[in-house]
C-alpha cells in the first residue's frame, strides 16, 4: 500500500474536520501490524488464506466520513463501517461522553437496577418511536436484540395461554445475525450451513426483489401484495396457533438494498392482526437515520409490536442495541410474579448509553435526518448515473442505503456463476475499489452487488467521489470478464 498525503477540502464532513495524516504511526510501521493481524486476530466472515500472501488492511483512524490505514492512505468511507457510523468518525463529543461516564459510572448492570444514562436514554427512545412502542430492552447488539425478541415472543404468547405459537417466519436472503436464534432467522444458506441442526420453528417467505419478481414483474403493487400474502399463506400453512412472530427489515441489506412496494407493510399488519402474530422490524440498519426517519416505520408508515436496533444509535462509538416493545406486548410481563428470564451482563452498558444520548443530540442538533431527506434524491440520481455501464443492472435503495446490482446481461438480467463471482468480486472488485480509495461492499450473498451506506453528514461532492471510483473501477470489471 502506497502513502498518499492528503489535502484537505472544504467538503469533508459537516463536522468541519480537517482531513489530515495520522500522527500516531504504528510501533514497526503498518507492516508489523498486518503481520500480528494475520498471526493473531481472527477477523469476522474472512476467509483468513486471502491474507496469507497479501497485507490484511488495518484501519487506524478516521475523520469526518473518511478512513485513513495504518500507513496513511484515505478512504472514503462509504458503508459507514458497516452501517453504524451515522455522524461521521473523529466526533471528540462521542469519546468525552464516554470519558465522562467513565469515570463516574463505568458499569452497573440493568438486572433488578438501573442508571442514570439508561433511564434517559430508555424514555428518549421510546418518544423516538412511532405509537406505543414504549419499552426499551438494551442488548449489546443487533443479533442479540433480534435473539430477544424471538425469546420475548414467545414468552409474550405463553403468558397470554397460547403457549404453542412459537414459530417465527422471516425473509429469504435476509440476515438478521449469528447467534443461534438469529441465525435460525436469517435467511442465507451458505451462512447457516456449517452450523446445522439450527434452531427449529422459523420460516422464509420471498423477500420484496422487484428487480427478479417471480410473479407480477410489471406491477410493484401487486408484487408487494403477493409477497405479503405468502406470509399469510405460510403461517395458515403452519397453523396461525404456531406462529409467534414474522421478522421484516423496513429495507431488507442482503440481496442488495430492497424497499417495500407501496402497500406491502399495511398489508402485512393486517395479516399478523388477522392471525395475532408480532411485526417485528428488524431496524439494525435502517433506524437512526440511515433512511432519513429515525426508523423505518416512520418512513413506509407502519405500525410494528416490536423494533429491534444497534448500529447507528452510537454512531459506533460504543456498542449497544436494543429491543424496543409495545405497550401492549410488554403488558402481561408486568403483573404478579412474571419476569424475563433473559438479559446482558453487558447490555445498556453506561458508558454506550452516554454515548447513544450524546450521538442523538448531535443527530438532533445538526438536523442528520433532515439533511439525509434532503440529500437523498442527490445520491440516487448520482448512483444512477452508474445505469450507463454496462455491468450495473439496477440501483435500488432508500435514503442512504443503496445497492447496485452487477449483471452480465443487462436485456436479459442473466447474473455470474459461481466462479464469475468468485473472480470478480473477491478476486478484483472489492480489493480494487478499496484501492482506488473506496471503502464499501461488494456481496454476493444474493445476487452480486456493491453496497454503500454512507455517513449521513455526507453529501454531493462525495457522492460525486463514490459514483467516479465505481465508474472507473466497475468499467475496469467489464474489461475482466
Ligand atoms: C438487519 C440486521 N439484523 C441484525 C444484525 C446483527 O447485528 P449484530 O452484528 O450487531 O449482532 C444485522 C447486522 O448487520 C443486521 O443487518
Amino acid at each position: 500500500m502506497t502513502t498518499t498525503p492528503h489535502q484537505p477540502t472544504a467538503s469533508e464532513g459537516r463536522a468541519g474536520a480537517p482531513a489530515r495524516q495520522p500522527a500516531w504511526q504504528p510501533p514497526g510501521g503498518p507492516a508489523a501490524l498486518s503481520d500480528s493481524a494475520r498471526d493473531h486476530l481472527w477477523m469476522h466472515f474472512t476467509r483468513m488464506s486471502a491474507y496469507r500472501d497479501s497485507p490484511v488492511p488495518v484501519i487506524a483512524r478516521g475523520e469526518g466520513p473518511y478512513v485513513w490505514d495504518a500507513a496513511g492512505k484515505r478512504y472514503l468511507d462509504g458503508l459507514s463501517g458497516l452501517f453504524v457510523v451515522q455522524v461521521g468518525h473523529g466526533r471528540s463529543e462521542l469519546a468525552e461522553a464516554a470519558s465522562k461516564q467513565a469515570a463516574e459510572l463505568a458499569y452497573f448492570p440493568l438486572w433488578s437496577y438501573a442508571h442514570p444514562k439508561a433511564v434517559e436514554l430508555a424514555e428518549r427512545i421510546a418518544a423516538l418511536t412511532p405509537g406505543d412502542l414504549n419499552r426499551v430492552f438494551f442488548t449489546t447488539g443487533g443479533g442479540e436484540a433480534v435473539e430477544t425478541a424471538w425469546k420475548l415472543a414467545r414468552q409474550y404468547f405463553a403468558l397470554r395461554g397460547k403457549p404453542g405459537k412459537y414459530k417465527v417466519i422471516s425473509r429469504s436472503v435476509a440476515y438478521h445475525g449469528t447467534t443461534m436464534g438469529a441465525l435460525a432467522i436469517t435467511g442465507i444458506p451458505e451462512a447457516k450451513a456449517a452450523f446445522e441442526p439450527g434452531v427449529p420453528g422459523a420460516f422464509k417467505v420471498p423477500n420484496t426483489n422487484f428487480y427478479r419478481a417471480p410473479e407480477h414483474g410489471d406491477d410493484l403493487v401487486a408484487f408487494g401484495r403477493w409477497a405479503a400474502d405468502a406470509i399469510e399463506q405460510t403461517i395458515e400453512m403452519e397453523g396461525p396457533d404456531s406462529v409467534a412472530a414474522v421478522f421484516l427489515e423496513p429495507v431488507q441489506n442482503a440481496g442488495g438494498c430492497f424497499p417495500p412496494p407501496p402497500g406491502y407493510f399495511q398489508r402485512v399488519r393486517e395479516i399478523c392482526d388477522r392471525h395475532d402474530v408480532l411485526l417485528v422490524s428488524d431496524d439494525v440498519i435502517c433506524a437512526f437515520g440511515r433512511l432519513g426517519h429515525w426508523f423505518g416505520a416512520q418512513r413506509y408508515g407502519y405500525q410494528p409490536d416490536i423494533i429491534t436496533c444497534a448500529k447507528g444509535m452510537t454512531s459506533g462509538y460504543s456498542p449497544i442495541g436494543a429491543t424496543i416493545v409495545s405497550d401492549r406486548v410488554a403488558e402481561p410481563f408486568l403483573t404478579g410474579t412474571t419476569s424475563f428470564a433473559h438479559g446482558f451482563t453487558f447490555g445498556g452498558h453506561p458508558v454506550s448509553a452516554a454515548v447513544a444520548l450524546a450521538n442523538l443530540d448531535i443527530m438532533e442538533r445538526e438536523d442528520l435526518l433532515a439533511h439525509v431527506r434532503a440529500s437523498q434524491d442527490g445520491f440516487r440520481a448520482t448512483l444512477e448515473k452508474l445505469l450507463d455501464l454496462p455491468i450495473i443492472g439496477e440501483v435500488r435503495g432508500d435514503g442512504y442505503f443503496y445497492g447496485l446490482e452487477l449483471v452480465k446481461d443487462k436485456a436479459t438480467k442473466l447474473t455470474f456463476d459461481a466462479e464469475e463471482c468468485e473472480r470478480l468480486l473477491r478476486g478484483f472488485l472489492s480489493r480494487a475499489l478499496f484501492e482506488a480509495g473506496l471503502y464499501c461492499r461488494a456481496d454476493d450473498r444474493g445476487d452480486p452487488v456493491v453496497q454503500l451506506a454512507p455517513p449521513l453528514i455526507c453529501d454531493q461532492s462525495h457522492f460525486d467521489e463514490m459514483e467516479q471510483i465505481l465508474r472507473s473501477v466497475l468499467t475496469e470489471a467489464w474489461a475482466l470478464i
